[in-house]
Protein backbone atom coordinates (compact mmCIF):
# COMPACT_ATOMS: atom_id res chain seq x y z
CA UNK A 1 0.00 0.00 0.00
CA UNK A 2 1.56 2.78 -0.50
CA UNK A 3 1.38 6.41 -2.91
CA UNK A 4 1.93 6.09 -6.73
CA UNK A 5 2.54 9.81 -7.64
CA UNK A 6 -0.22 11.81 -5.96
CA UNK A 7 -2.71 9.13 -5.44
CA UNK A 8 -2.62 6.17 -3.25
CA UNK A 9 -2.66 2.40 -4.11
CA UNK A 10 -4.35 -0.62 -2.12
CA UNK A 11 -1.89 -3.06 -4.48
CA UNK A 12 -2.41 -1.89 -8.58
CA UNK A 13 -6.11 0.19 -7.41
CA UNK A 14 -6.63 3.60 -6.36
CA UNK A 15 -8.16 4.38 -3.33
CA UNK A 16 -10.21 7.27 -5.22
CA UNK A 17 -11.24 4.39 -7.61
CA UNK A 18 -12.83 2.34 -4.43
CA UNK A 19 -14.63 4.77 -2.62
CA UNK A 20 -16.27 5.74 -5.94
CA UNK A 21 -16.60 2.43 -7.00
CA UNK A 22 -18.03 1.44 -2.95
CA UNK A 23 -19.02 4.78 -1.35
CA UNK A 24 -17.38 5.68 2.22
CA UNK A 25 -16.19 4.30 4.95
CA UNK A 26 -14.75 1.61 3.64
CA UNK A 27 -12.36 -1.26 5.23
CA UNK A 28 -9.92 -1.93 2.63
CA UNK A 29 -6.96 -5.10 2.71
CA UNK A 30 -4.19 -5.76 0.86
CA UNK A 31 -3.86 -9.80 0.35
CA UNK A 32 -0.74 -9.24 -1.28
CA UNK A 33 0.41 -7.30 2.24
CA UNK A 34 -1.11 -10.45 4.56
CA UNK A 35 0.53 -12.87 2.74
CA UNK A 36 4.08 -11.33 3.54
CA UNK A 37 2.99 -10.62 7.07
CA UNK A 38 2.58 -14.31 7.30
CA UNK A 39 5.50 -15.55 5.83
CA UNK A 40 7.60 -12.78 7.41
CA UNK A 41 6.07 -14.07 10.97
CA UNK A 42 6.98 -17.85 9.82
CA UNK A 43 10.84 -16.39 8.53
CA UNK A 44 11.78 -15.39 11.90
CA UNK A 45 10.74 -18.44 13.86
CA UNK A 46 11.79 -20.72 11.02
CA UNK A 47 13.84 -23.11 13.52
CA UNK A 48 11.18 -23.03 16.28
CA UNK A 49 8.48 -24.26 13.79
CA UNK A 50 5.23 -23.18 15.63
CA UNK A 51 1.79 -23.66 15.19
CA UNK A 52 0.39 -20.14 14.13
CA UNK A 53 -3.01 -19.49 15.59
CA UNK A 54 -4.32 -16.56 14.61
CA UNK A 55 -6.14 -14.91 17.00
CA UNK A 56 -9.70 -14.54 15.86
CA UNK A 57 -11.00 -11.40 17.65
CA UNK A 58 -8.68 -8.88 15.65
CA UNK A 59 -9.89 -9.43 12.41
CA UNK A 60 -12.98 -12.09 11.86
CA UNK A 61 -14.23 -11.62 8.46
CA UNK A 62 -14.58 -14.97 6.98
CA UNK A 63 -12.46 -14.44 3.69
CA UNK A 64 -10.01 -12.85 6.15
CA UNK A 65 -10.01 -16.19 7.73
CA UNK A 66 -9.46 -18.56 4.67
CA UNK A 67 -6.84 -16.59 3.54
CA UNK A 68 -5.38 -17.11 6.48
CA UNK A 69 -6.15 -21.10 6.69
CA UNK A 70 -4.62 -21.30 3.06
CA UNK A 71 -1.86 -19.78 4.37
CA UNK A 72 -1.54 -22.68 6.72
CA UNK A 73 -2.61 -21.39 10.00
CA UNK A 74 -4.99 -22.03 12.53
CA UNK A 75 -6.79 -20.15 15.00
CA UNK A 76 -7.09 -18.53 18.34
CA UNK A 77 -10.80 -18.36 19.44
CA UNK A 78 -12.54 -16.74 22.37
CA UNK A 79 -16.14 -17.83 21.56
CA UNK A 80 -18.56 -20.35 20.07
CA UNK A 81 -19.05 -17.75 17.37
CA UNK A 82 -15.79 -17.57 16.46
CA UNK A 83 -15.17 -21.35 16.61
CA UNK A 84 -18.28 -21.57 14.08
CA UNK A 85 -16.84 -19.27 11.76
CA UNK A 86 -13.49 -20.51 11.62
CA UNK A 87 -14.96 -24.08 11.28
CA UNK A 88 -16.54 -22.65 8.16
CA UNK A 89 -13.75 -20.88 6.89
CA UNK A 90 -12.05 -24.19 6.95
CA UNK A 91 -9.76 -24.27 9.49
CA UNK A 92 -8.34 -27.74 10.72
CA UNK A 93 -10.21 -28.58 14.23
CA UNK A 94 -6.48 -30.17 15.00
CA UNK A 95 -5.40 -26.09 14.72
CA UNK A 96 -7.83 -23.96 17.31
CA UNK A 97 -7.22 -23.64 20.46
CA UNK A 98 -9.96 -22.04 22.59
CA UNK A 99 -8.87 -19.37 25.14
CA UNK A 100 -11.37 -16.98 27.88
CA UNK A 101 -12.28 -16.64 31.23
CA UNK A 102 -15.57 -17.35 30.61
CA UNK A 103 -16.54 -20.65 28.81
CA UNK A 104 -20.04 -21.61 29.46
CA UNK A 105 -20.89 -24.86 29.46
CA UNK A 106 -22.64 -25.67 26.06
CA UNK A 107 -19.30 -23.45 24.14
CA UNK A 108 -17.03 -26.49 25.72
CA UNK A 109 -19.78 -29.01 24.65
CA UNK A 110 -19.28 -27.53 21.21
CA UNK A 111 -15.67 -27.83 21.46
CA UNK A 112 -15.61 -31.15 22.92
CA UNK A 113 -17.43 -32.42 20.22
CA UNK A 114 -15.37 -31.16 17.62
CA UNK A 115 -12.10 -32.29 19.00
CA UNK A 116 -10.20 -29.03 18.25
CA UNK A 117 -6.53 -29.05 19.30
CA UNK A 118 -6.70 -27.51 23.00
CA UNK A 119 -9.04 -26.24 25.20
CA UNK A 120 -7.22 -23.79 27.04
CA UNK A 121 -9.00 -23.38 31.06
CA UNK A 122 -8.81 -20.54 32.85
CA UNK A 123 -9.78 -21.41 36.54
CA UNK A 124 -10.25 -24.67 38.42
CA UNK A 125 -14.29 -23.68 37.54
CA UNK A 126 -13.38 -24.12 34.31
CA UNK A 127 -11.27 -27.69 34.52
CA UNK A 128 -14.02 -29.27 36.57
CA UNK A 129 -16.56 -28.45 33.84
CA UNK A 130 -14.25 -29.48 31.19
CA UNK A 131 -13.34 -32.97 33.58
CA UNK A 132 -17.54 -33.60 33.67
CA UNK A 133 -18.08 -33.27 29.98
CA UNK A 134 -15.56 -35.84 29.43
CA UNK A 135 -16.44 -37.74 31.85
CA UNK A 136 -20.23 -37.87 30.14
CA UNK A 137 -19.19 -38.61 26.98
CA UNK A 138 -16.95 -41.14 27.92
CA UNK A 139 -13.58 -39.33 26.62
CA UNK A 140 -10.52 -37.79 27.53
CA UNK A 141 -10.16 -33.94 26.53
CA UNK A 142 -7.33 -32.80 25.52
CA UNK A 143 -6.69 -29.58 27.91
CA UNK A 144 -3.96 -26.55 28.59
CA UNK A 145 -4.18 -24.59 31.50
CA UNK A 146 -3.48 -20.75 31.31
CA UNK A 147 -1.19 -18.89 33.66
CA UNK A 148 -1.40 -15.60 35.08
CA UNK A 149 2.72 -15.37 35.37
CA UNK A 150 2.43 -12.14 37.05
CA UNK A 151 4.56 -9.74 34.57
CA UNK A 152 4.25 -6.26 33.72
CA UNK A 153 3.98 -6.71 29.59
CA UNK A 154 4.45 -2.72 30.08
CA UNK A 155 1.69 -1.93 27.62
CA UNK A 156 -1.44 -0.08 27.86
CA UNK A 157 -3.54 -0.66 30.75
CA UNK A 158 -6.10 -1.45 29.29
CA UNK A 159 -4.49 -4.72 26.69
CA UNK A 160 -2.64 -5.80 29.30
CA UNK A 161 -3.21 -9.34 30.64
CA UNK A 162 -0.49 -10.92 32.64
CA UNK A 163 -0.97 -9.33 35.80
CA UNK A 164 -2.05 -11.22 39.08
CA UNK A 165 -4.40 -8.25 39.57
CA UNK A 166 -6.19 -9.31 35.69
CA UNK A 167 -8.76 -11.54 35.92
CA UNK A 168 -6.42 -13.81 33.16
CA UNK A 169 -5.23 -17.42 34.07
CA UNK A 170 -4.18 -18.57 37.27
CA UNK A 171 -1.45 -17.81 39.48
CA UNK A 172 1.47 -20.42 39.85
CA UNK A 173 0.35 -21.58 42.96
CA UNK A 174 -3.32 -22.63 41.87
CA UNK A 175 -1.50 -23.89 38.48
CA UNK A 176 0.62 -26.52 39.85
CA UNK A 177 -2.55 -27.74 41.94
CA UNK A 178 -4.71 -28.42 39.06
CA UNK A 179 -2.03 -29.89 36.87
CA UNK A 180 -1.74 -32.85 39.62
CA UNK A 181 -5.42 -32.96 39.80
CA UNK A 182 -5.32 -33.39 35.89
CA UNK A 183 -2.85 -36.11 35.98
CA UNK A 184 -4.64 -38.19 37.98
CA UNK A 185 -8.00 -37.40 35.89
CA UNK A 186 -9.42 -40.26 33.76
CA UNK A 187 -11.34 -37.21 31.62
CA UNK A 188 -8.28 -34.89 30.95
CA UNK A 189 -5.50 -35.31 29.27
CA UNK A 190 -3.06 -32.20 30.13
CA UNK A 191 -1.15 -31.21 26.62
CA UNK A 192 -0.29 -27.52 27.27
CA UNK A 193 0.71 -24.52 29.71
CA UNK A 194 -0.56 -21.30 27.76
CA UNK A 195 -0.06 -17.61 28.52
CA UNK A 196 -0.90 -14.52 27.20
CA UNK A 197 0.79 -11.33 28.54
CA UNK A 198 -1.10 -8.77 26.75
CA UNK A 199 -1.12 -6.85 23.71
CA UNK A 200 1.09 -4.25 21.64
CA UNK A 201 4.60 -5.35 23.26
CA UNK A 202 7.56 -3.50 22.17
CA UNK A 203 10.24 -4.83 24.48
CA UNK A 204 10.94 -8.68 24.44
CA UNK A 205 11.96 -7.73 28.39
CA UNK A 206 8.69 -9.38 29.59
CA UNK A 207 8.57 -12.23 27.15
CA UNK A 208 12.01 -13.08 29.10
CA UNK A 209 10.70 -13.01 32.07
CA UNK A 210 7.69 -15.10 31.20
CA UNK A 211 9.86 -17.56 29.50
CA UNK A 212 11.89 -17.82 32.69
CA UNK A 213 8.38 -18.27 35.24
CA UNK A 214 7.25 -21.28 32.66
CA UNK A 215 10.76 -22.95 32.84
CA UNK A 216 10.81 -22.97 36.36
CA UNK A 217 7.35 -24.07 36.49
CA UNK A 218 7.39 -26.57 34.32
CA UNK A 219 10.53 -28.16 36.38
CA UNK A 220 8.47 -27.84 39.41
CA UNK A 221 5.23 -29.99 37.74
CA UNK A 222 7.68 -32.82 36.12
CA UNK A 223 4.97 -33.02 33.52
CA UNK A 224 5.98 -33.56 29.85
CA UNK A 225 3.99 -30.71 28.37
CA UNK A 226 3.25 -31.77 24.26
CA UNK A 227 2.61 -28.12 23.79
CA UNK A 228 3.52 -24.43 25.21
CA UNK A 229 1.11 -21.93 23.71
CA UNK A 230 2.88 -18.38 24.27
CA UNK A 231 0.36 -16.32 23.63
CA UNK A 232 0.09 -12.81 20.64
CA UNK A 233 0.55 -9.27 21.83
CA UNK A 234 3.90 -8.88 19.40
CA UNK A 235 3.63 -4.78 19.21
CA UNK A 236 3.39 -3.08 15.34
CA UNK A 237 4.50 0.63 14.95
CA UNK A 238 1.04 2.80 14.33
CA UNK A 239 2.78 6.06 14.85
CA UNK A 240 5.68 5.30 12.44
CA UNK A 241 8.30 5.90 15.25
CA UNK A 242 9.86 2.22 14.67
CA UNK A 243 8.41 1.11 17.53
CA UNK A 244 8.19 -2.66 17.37
CA UNK A 245 8.98 -5.84 19.08
CA UNK A 246 12.61 -7.35 18.09
CA UNK A 247 11.48 -10.69 16.69
CA UNK A 248 14.80 -12.14 16.29
CA UNK A 249 15.64 -11.61 20.34
CA UNK A 250 12.43 -13.34 20.84
CA UNK A 251 13.30 -16.10 18.84
CA UNK A 252 16.24 -16.36 20.19
CA UNK A 253 14.95 -16.65 23.66
CA UNK A 254 12.68 -19.14 22.54
CA UNK A 255 15.07 -21.31 21.49
CA UNK A 256 17.16 -21.32 24.79
CA UNK A 257 13.62 -22.47 26.51
CA UNK A 258 13.38 -25.50 23.87
CA UNK A 259 17.17 -26.68 24.55
CA UNK A 260 15.65 -27.08 27.86
CA UNK A 261 11.94 -28.08 27.46
CA UNK A 262 11.72 -30.21 24.10
CA UNK A 263 7.62 -29.23 23.02
CA UNK A 264 5.57 -27.41 20.19
CA UNK A 265 5.43 -23.58 20.38
CA UNK A 266 1.78 -22.05 19.24
CA UNK A 267 1.71 -18.67 19.05
CA UNK A 268 -1.76 -16.17 18.83
CA UNK A 269 -0.85 -13.59 16.89
CA UNK A 270 -3.55 -11.14 15.82
CA UNK A 271 -2.17 -7.47 15.20
CA UNK A 272 1.13 -8.38 14.02
CA UNK A 273 -0.45 -10.58 11.75
CA UNK A 274 -3.01 -7.98 10.38
CA UNK A 275 -3.29 -4.81 11.66
CA UNK A 276 -1.17 -2.77 8.30
CA UNK A 277 -2.70 -4.68 6.09
CA UNK A 278 -6.55 -3.01 6.20
CA UNK A 279 -6.80 0.64 6.15
CA UNK A 280 -10.26 2.81 6.44
CA UNK A 281 -11.36 5.31 3.68
CA UNK A 282 -13.30 8.24 4.87
CA UNK A 283 -14.45 11.32 3.52
CA UNK A 284 -15.00 14.68 4.74
CA UNK A 285 -18.34 15.93 5.29
CA UNK A 286 -17.58 19.32 6.76
CA UNK A 287 -14.66 21.52 7.90
CA UNK A 288 -15.59 23.67 11.03
CA UNK A 289 -13.18 26.25 12.54
CA UNK A 290 -13.45 27.45 15.83
CA UNK A 291 -10.99 29.59 17.38
CA UNK A 292 -7.68 27.56 17.18
CA UNK A 293 -8.26 24.75 15.52
CA UNK A 294 -10.24 22.78 12.46
CA UNK A 295 -12.78 19.92 12.78
CA UNK A 296 -12.65 18.03 10.25
CA UNK A 297 -15.55 15.89 10.39
CA UNK A 298 -15.36 12.91 8.77
CA UNK A 299 -18.31 10.21 7.83
CA UNK A 300 -16.30 7.31 9.79
CA UNK A 301 -16.43 7.61 13.28
CA UNK A 302 -16.06 5.66 16.78
CA UNK A 303 -18.33 2.92 16.10
CA UNK A 304 -15.94 2.00 12.66
CA UNK A 305 -13.25 2.25 14.42
CA UNK A 306 -13.15 2.39 18.58
CA UNK A 307 -9.65 2.28 19.80
CA UNK A 308 -8.78 6.03 19.41
CA UNK A 309 -11.63 6.42 21.33
CA UNK A 310 -11.44 3.45 23.73
CA UNK A 311 -7.91 3.32 24.14
CA UNK A 312 -6.43 6.48 22.96
CA UNK A 313 -5.35 5.31 19.80
CA UNK A 314 -3.56 7.44 17.42
CA UNK A 315 -3.68 5.75 13.98
CA UNK A 316 -2.14 7.76 11.14
CA UNK A 317 -3.97 9.74 9.12
CA UNK A 318 -3.15 10.62 5.18
CA UNK A 319 -4.94 11.82 2.28
CA UNK A 320 -6.09 9.68 -0.59
CA UNK A 321 -4.92 12.49 -2.49
CA UNK A 322 -1.43 14.37 -2.13
CA UNK A 323 -1.42 17.61 -3.38
CA UNK A 324 1.87 20.36 -2.15
CA UNK A 325 0.10 22.86 0.13
CA UNK A 326 1.00 21.59 3.95
CA UNK A 327 -0.63 23.88 5.96
CA UNK A 328 0.57 24.69 10.04
CA UNK A 329 -3.32 24.55 10.39
CA UNK A 330 -4.48 22.52 13.47
CA UNK A 331 -6.40 20.14 11.71
CA UNK A 332 -8.86 18.15 14.53
CA UNK A 333 -9.99 14.65 12.52
CA UNK A 334 -13.77 13.53 13.99
CA UNK A 335 -16.54 11.21 13.83
CA UNK A 336 -20.00 12.50 13.68
CA UNK A 337 -21.22 10.66 16.78
CA UNK A 338 -22.67 12.24 19.75
CA UNK A 339 -19.50 11.46 21.89
CA UNK A 340 -16.92 14.29 22.34
CA UNK A 341 -14.25 11.02 22.27
CA UNK A 342 -15.59 10.50 18.82
CA UNK A 343 -12.14 11.78 17.33
CA UNK A 344 -9.38 9.84 15.84
CA UNK A 345 -6.15 12.19 15.36
CA UNK A 346 -5.17 16.04 16.31
CA UNK A 347 -2.30 16.82 13.79
CA UNK A 348 -0.50 20.25 13.11
CA UNK A 349 1.18 19.29 10.17
CA UNK A 350 -1.61 18.47 7.25
CA UNK A 351 -1.91 19.03 3.59
CA UNK A 352 -4.74 21.87 2.67
CA UNK A 353 -7.73 19.44 2.75
CA UNK A 354 -11.41 20.61 1.32
CA UNK A 355 -15.18 19.00 2.05
CA UNK A 356 -15.25 16.17 -0.10
CA UNK A 357 -11.97 15.12 -0.30
CA UNK A 358 -11.35 11.36 0.78
CA UNK A 359 -8.45 10.64 4.00
CA UNK A 360 -7.31 7.15 4.80
CA UNK A 361 -6.96 5.94 8.29
CA UNK A 362 -4.10 3.31 8.44
CA UNK A 363 -3.29 0.27 10.09
CA UNK A 364 -6.85 -0.59 11.11
CA UNK A 365 -6.44 -4.07 9.88
CA UNK A 366 -6.74 -5.76 13.57
CA UNK A 367 -9.57 -4.71 16.14
CA UNK A 368 -10.80 -1.65 13.80
CA UNK A 369 -14.04 -3.87 11.77
CA UNK A 370 -14.04 -6.57 14.99
CA UNK A 371 -14.61 -3.84 17.38
CA UNK A 372 -17.16 -2.37 15.10
CA UNK A 373 -21.00 -1.38 16.43
CA UNK A 374 -24.02 0.26 15.40
CA UNK A 375 -23.36 2.90 17.97
CA UNK A 376 -25.82 6.16 17.35
CA UNK A 377 -27.70 3.35 15.00
CA UNK A 378 -25.06 3.88 12.28
CA UNK A 379 -24.61 0.87 9.76
CA UNK A 380 -21.30 -1.18 9.52
CA UNK A 381 -19.15 -0.22 6.81
CA UNK A 382 -18.09 -2.33 3.96
CA UNK A 383 -15.32 -4.33 3.76
CA UNK A 384 -13.23 -4.97 0.64
CA UNK A 385 -9.84 -7.16 -0.14
CA UNK A 386 -7.45 -6.62 -3.05
CA UNK A 387 -6.03 -9.95 -4.51
CA UNK A 388 -3.86 -10.25 -7.17
CA UNK A 389 -5.75 -7.25 -9.16
CA UNK A 390 -9.16 -7.82 -8.48
CA UNK A 391 -11.37 -6.43 -5.87
CA UNK A 392 -13.78 -8.83 -3.69
CA UNK A 393 -16.35 -7.38 -1.39
CA UNK A 394 -15.72 -9.22 1.63
CA UNK A 395 -18.21 -7.98 3.32
CA UNK A 396 -21.29 -5.53 2.04
CA UNK A 397 -21.93 -2.69 3.32
CA UNK A 398 -24.80 -3.09 6.67
CA UNK A 399 -28.34 -1.36 5.10
CA UNK A 400 -30.31 0.58 7.16
CA UNK A 401 -33.41 -2.04 6.82
CA UNK A 402 -31.10 -4.40 8.38
CA UNK A 403 -30.98 -2.12 12.09
CA UNK A 404 -34.14 -0.75 12.14
N1 LIG B 1 -4.29 -14.59 22.63
C1 LIG B 1 -5.10 -14.16 23.62
C2 LIG B 1 -5.49 -15.10 24.67
C3 LIG B 1 -5.56 -12.83 23.61
O1 LIG B 1 -6.34 -12.41 24.60
C4 LIG B 1 -5.16 -11.95 22.58
C5 LIG B 1 -5.62 -10.56 22.55
C6 LIG B 1 -4.33 -12.45 21.56
C7 LIG B 1 -3.90 -13.77 21.63
C8 LIG B 1 -3.86 -11.61 20.40
O2 LIG B 1 -3.08 -10.53 20.77
P1 LIG B 1 -2.33 -9.63 19.66
O3 LIG B 1 -1.31 -10.48 18.98
O4 LIG B 1 -3.37 -9.16 18.69
O5 LIG B 1 -1.77 -8.52 20.43
N2 LIG B 1 -8.63 -4.46 21.35
C9 LIG B 1 -7.27 -4.17 21.74
C10 LIG B 1 -6.44 -5.43 21.86
C11 LIG B 1 -7.04 -6.45 22.78
C12 LIG B 1 -6.28 -7.74 22.77
C13 LIG B 1 -7.05 -8.81 23.44
N3 LIG B 1 -6.39 -10.08 23.42
C14 LIG B 1 -6.65 -3.19 20.75
O6 LIG B 1 -7.32 -2.78 19.82
O7 LIG B 1 -5.50 -2.78 20.94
Amino acid sequence: MQYKKKNFYVENISTEKLARKFNTPLYCYSYLKLKNNIINFKNHFKKINPLICFSVKSNSNIKILREIKNLDCGADVVSMGEMMKVLKAGINTKKIVFSGVGKTYSELEYAINKNILLINVESRSELLVVEKIGKLKKKKIDIGIRLNPNINAKTLQQISTGKKENKFGVTEKEFLKLVKHAKLSKSLKLKCLSVHIGSQIFSHKPYEKMLKVIDKLIKQTNHKFEFVDLGGGMGISYEKNNKKLNLKIYNSLINKFLKKNSCKIIFEPGRSIIADTGILISKIIYIKKNKNKNFVILDAAMNDLMRPALYGAKHQIIPSKKNKKITNKIFEFVGPICESTDKFLTTKKFQNIREGELIIICDVGAYGMSLSSNYNLRTLPAEILVKNSKIQVIKSRQKLSDII
